[in-house]
């Protein structure tokens, strides 16, 4: 099968060499500036780094949304789309988004009904002018053929698949008459709404209490379990990832600097980087260790660092990792990618 590499990944997205600057009078933000991943069918992927490292812009750049003045330089995102034929087999196209038009039929398409994506800040993705009631139904209509009868009775049921008590009452309220927690649950339930083939769930539980969160983890894993959704994952929380995670990206200032499996993220870390963000992970039990990490803050955006962009904090720098020559990127293992001058030689 063409969309199966080498490992017997079943891609979902694949994204290749992603660049998505921003030109501002001040200068140019490399936001996203060569990143390369890929999104299994029906797992999820996780996307760690620190704030400002590119993690939402990656995520909009999948969903074809950069506006002026930021732009898609370079790089393809890859969607490897399965249609059922008429007699009920099933085949694949190979589709790059960054080459349809973002308000193109087919991208709105796609955007609406096949990929769907949680934004940081639920209140601001619902319509305020729109009960959530309406918007879910809209959604539904947009790609399924049925009356509103029907799109009601659908909507509310997806508003108690997120739990959302009194789901018949709360169906006919605004965002700003539902809590942080019901807010965020009903952006999801908008977000589901449709099946979507792929979910980018950016810090989805940030406002919410750890109960919610909890609560919000299980459900997406539901959800998963019964509609076969890919899901990439967007946090800062090595925790969450470390539940609901098979594979984990890590970004620093644009760049990939490590893809792997779970496991191996959290027990054979390879990037100075990766190691030093683990070490950061707050524990009860130590206050200090936590303060005592990393060395440095992240660069400013219109100035980065020649050569690595993480050099300047690193534990482990060698001279080459400041000359400005290309990163080796590295499959340390089957999956385990590391972008690192420490590995050039291999494993
Ligand atoms: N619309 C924009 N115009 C100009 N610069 C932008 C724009 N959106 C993002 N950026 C810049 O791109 C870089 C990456 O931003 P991004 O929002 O992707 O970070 P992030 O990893 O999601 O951070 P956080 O964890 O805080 O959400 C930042 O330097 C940010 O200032
Ligand atoms: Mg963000």
């Amino acid at each position: 099968m063409s969309n199966e590499n080498t490992n017997g990944h079943n891609m979902l997205v694949q994204v290749k060499n992603l660049k998505t600057h921003f030109f501002l009078t001040e200068g140019i933000v490399r936001a996203v500036d060569g990143v390369n991943f890929y999104i299994d069918r029906g797992r999820t992927l996780g996307v760690v780094g620190e704030s400002g490292c590119g993690k939402s812009v990656t995520a909009r750049s999948i969903m074809n949304m950069i506006r002026p003045p930021g732009r898609n330089v370079a790089g393809q995102v890859i969607y490897h789309r399965q249609k059922k034929e008429a007699q009920g087999s099933t085949v694949t196209e190979e589709i790059d988004l960054l080459t349809l038009e973002p308000m193109s039929a087919e991208m709105r398409s796609i955007r609406g009904g096949e990929f769907s994506m949680i934004f940081q800040e639920p209140r601001a993705s619902l319509s305020p002018l729109h009960t959530i009631g309406t918007q879910i139904m809209e959604g539904l209509k947009l790609h399924m053929d049925i009356d509103d009868e029907e799109a009601r009775q659908r909507a509310i049921e997806q508003l108690q698949r997120v739990n959302i008590p009194k789901a018949e009452e709360r169906i006919d309220a605004y965002a700003h008459q539902l809590s942080g927690g019901m807010c965020q649950r009903a952006m999801i339930a908008l977000a589901l709404a449709c099946q979507p083939a792929l979910l980018i769930a950016d810090e989805p539980t940030t406002s919410l209490d750890v109960t919610t969160e909890a609560q919000i983890l299980n459900l997406m894993r539901e959800l998963q379990d019964t509609f076969h959704t890919s899901i990439m994952y967007i946090t800062h929380n090595m925790a969450v990832i470390a539940e609901i995670a098979q594979r984990v990206l890590v970004m620093y200032m644009g760049k990939d600097v490590e893809l792997a499996p779970v496991d191996a993220l959290f027990y054979d870390p390879r990037h100075p980087y990766t190691r030093a963000l683990l070490r950061s992970i707050p524990r009860i039990d130590d206050e200090r260790e936590m303060l005592a990490v990393m060395r440095g803050n992240v660069p400013d955006p219109y100035a980065l660092p020649t050569g690595c962009p993480f050099h300047p904090r690193c534990e482990s720098r060698l001279r080459v990792c400041s000359q400005p020559v290309e990163v080796p990127y590295v499959e340390v293992s089957p999956g385990h990618f590391v972008r690192c001058h420490l590995y050039a030689g291999g494993g």
